[in-house]
């Protein structure tokens, strides 16, 4: 067993001195090493040893094992050196490692830092609200009657007693302005809710950007110019803008804003349908009732208020034609941004 176990070393040795490469190696190791290899075997004869000598064959074991263990990582280390030194190795160690991959924000999460960016600029504190709402904030305290049909079950999540999903981020402007009074300057940016079929521009949650400025004297033209600054400098220098007449219930007067369109720049074009405007906010200024529902005195306070869709502002500013693609997390459409 001893003599055995002597030439197993002297075989093992020499055959790891021979081996040409790392895969050579590697099978000596296993030869010699490995689970069913022959210092396994010889581990298995000890057994069947007298006892006498089972200790020295033990002994020699612990030995030569870790010696061939030591023999095969010296081997081991000259290979690499040699690759190292080799000029004509194939691997090329200049090379640049491998980069991590790292994601980045969603092209929404982008574009409401974007608009909230410009807004801050102007001196507009970014605020946020709940996303569920009560029934007071989002439609009674905004003056929106009992009869109005984004009230009806049909156009609302509603939750229990008083409870809903929000369907605008206007609620907001009552949470604020019940708590700080005025003066005051917010953006709100948020998700909001309507259970609309699915399509190509509807989709049942969608996010927006809430403005409201409250102080003595705000006027239209004060509106008019925040917006006007907003749109040039999200949209571009040559930007034009013009408020049409509408109708919301927490702001009179009210109105929708288009913007000259961007792509065809007033021409006429698909995206724009042939108008060359795009709409792209809803404004006004404060209905007094609001004020009165928040506790505001509006003799002394008037205030403007808007609300832009987020979606709507990417898909026009990257030329993007479904709003499906913001939330179906395909890698390929995320990648671009
Ligand atoms: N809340 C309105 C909507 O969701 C938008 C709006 C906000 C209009 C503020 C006027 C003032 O359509």
């Amino acid at each position: 067993m001893i003599e055995q176990l002597n030439n197993l070393k002297e075989t093992a040795i020499s055959q790891i001195k021979e081996a040409k490469n790392a895969d050579d190696l590697e099978a000596v190791r296993i030869k010699y090493l490995g689970r069913k290899g022959e210092m396994a075997k010889v581990m298995g004869l000890i057994s069947s040893l007298p006892d006498s000598e089972k200790p020295a064959a033990g002994r020699l074991i612990n030995q030569v094992k870790p010696l061939l263990e030591e023999e095969i990582s010296k081997k081991q280390k000259s290979f690499t050196l040699a690759e190292k030194q080799n000029p004509q190795s194939k691997k090329d160690l200049t090379m640049p490692g491998h980069r991590f991959e790292s994601g980045h924000t969603h092209p929404i999460t982008q574009t409401i830092s974007d608009i909230c960016a410009i807004f801050r600029h102007m001196g507009f504190a970014v605020v946020e609200g709940p996303e569920i709402e009560t029934e007071h904030n989002n439609f009674e305290a905004l003056n929106i009657p009992l009869n109005h049909p984004s009230r009806d079950a049909f156009d609302t999540f509603y939750i229990k007693n008083e409870f809903l999903l929000r369907s605008h981020t206007s609620p907001v402007q009552v949470r604020y302005m019940t708590k700080h009074k005025s003066p005051l300057a917010i953006i709100v940016p948020g998700k909001v809710f309507r259970p609309d079929a699915v399509d190509a521009s509807h989709s049942f949650m969608f996010h927006q950007v809430e403005g409201l400025m409250v102080d003595e004297r705000v006027s239209l033209a004060h509106l008019r110019g925040v917006l006007f600054e907003f749109c040039r400098q999200l949209f571009g220098e040559d930007i034009k803008l013009r408020f049409r007449p509408h109708f919301f219930p927490f702001t009179e007067p009210s109105a929708e804003v288009d913007v000259s369109c961007i792509i065809c720049k007033g021409a006429g074009c698909s995206v724009c349908s042939q108008k060359g405007w795009l709409e792209i906010l809803g404004a006004g200024m404060v209905n007094p009732k609001v004020f009165k529902a928040v506790g505001i005195d509006s003799e002394k306070y008037t205030g403007f208020a808007f609300g832009m869709g987020v979606e709507r502002i990417a898909m026009l500013k990257y030329g993007i034609n479904d709003i499906r693609l913001f939330f179906e997390n395909d890698i390929r459409f995320l990648e671009q941004f």
